[in-house]
């Protein structure tokens, strides 16, 4: 089977998993899981499984369907927190079925991965809860520093290093331990993956503030009006924090979200924030790849290696 065909059967499963018995978490579950997505963790994870010498990607598949099940849990729960209304090119669950009941899909969606993960081993249940753990805290630290208004790029490293970088460690940790290659295999794929996820908040937070909401299919403009984001860290970090809201600052909708980042941040520091965000995701992007030279070349690291630059490049 081909990383391709694995791909797809990923997005069988998650279809399945998504059929609850009650009619409303199946509408909500299918309506997120079934608007696609880049699907960056499940590559990562088979690519990582590849790459550590696996053949059998049936071992691989369920985890690399854990591990994208969380991540969707997470984006819906985010919606309900940063008012989103657009996600994956589709109405957000909050806004097209409220809060609440966007509350219990992300809910829903968490505990399906326990069946998942339940037929392997502890080791790799410990991975998974870990990384879970690290989201809600980089979550957390991140809606209290924007409210406390110490949003700097120190703080910013830490929250990005939770909030993104541990569930690319977490796929790439466990598709390479499910292969049971030599120990040291694995911790170059989990450092490679550690530095490919900070690239990929970086890039995030960049087209958070240049791109067009239609083509990235979620709602931009969002980061400053709330005061968090690579901007707002970098314009912090230099001690000019006069004009950096603290609480966020709540808006409607795109229109006004971008009429109050213009009043916000001068256009010069969106502009250097765009310059230092992607020189700083090329430096991780770079550091990631050359921690695959340990490995053995195959399809799979040269796949990795591809994929980095995909992520430093990507304009959605
Ligand atoms: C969005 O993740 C949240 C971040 C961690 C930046 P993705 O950009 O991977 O979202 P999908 O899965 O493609 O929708
Ligand atoms: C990443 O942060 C969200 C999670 C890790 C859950 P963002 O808030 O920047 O994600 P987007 O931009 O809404 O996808
Ligand atoms: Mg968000
Ligand atoms: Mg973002």
């Amino acid at each position: 089977m081909e990383v391709g065909e694995a791909l797809q059967r990923v997005d069988d499963l998650l279809l399945s998993i998504a059929d609850s018995s009650v009619p409303l978490l199946r509408e909500t579950s299918q309506h997120i899981l079934g608007a696609g997505g880049k699907r960056i963790r499940p590559r990562l994870l088979l690519l990582a499984y590849s790459a550590a010498g696996g053949t059998d990607f049936e071992t691989a598949i369920p985890l690399a369907a854990a591990v994208e099940i969380i991540h969707t849990a997470t984006l819906v729960h985010d919606d309900i927190n940063d008012h989103g209304t657009l996600r994956r090119g589709r109405e957000t669950v909050n806004s097209r079925w409220g809060g609440t009941f966007a509350l219990l899909t992300g809910d829903y969606l968490f505990t399906r991965t326990y069946e998942l993960m339940a037929p392997y081993s502890t080791e790799l249940n410990r991975i998974l809860a870990r990384a879970s753990t690290a989201l809600v805290e980089g979550e957390t630290m991140q809606i209290q520093a924007a409210r406390e208004g110490t949003f700097d790029t120190a703080t910013y490293f830490e929250i990005i290093a939770r909030k993104t970088a541990a569930l690319f460690v977490a796929a790439a940790e466990l598709g390479a331990t499910a292969a049971d290659p030599p120990r040291f295999w694995v911790q170059a794929l989990s450092q490679y993956a550690f530095n490919l996820g900070i690239a990929f908040q970086i890039i995030d937070d960049v087209l958070d503030l240049v791109a067009d909401s239609a083509q990235l299919g979620k709602n931009t403009g969002m980061d400053i009006a709330q005061g968090r984001g690579i901007a707002v860290a970098i314009q912090r970090s230099r001690g000019d924090a006069a004009g950096v809201p603290a609480p966020a600052v709540e808006a409607e909708n795109d229109i006004s979200r971008q009429a109050i980042q213009q009043a916000i941040l001068s256009g010069h520091t969106i502009e250097e924030a765009v310059a230092k965000g992607r020189e700083k995701a090329t430096e991780f992007a770079t550091q990631a790849v050359g921690h695959l030279d340990t490995l053995p070349g195959s399809g799979a690291v040269d796949a990795l290696r591809d994929l980095a630059r995909q992520v430093v490049e990507r304009d959605h």
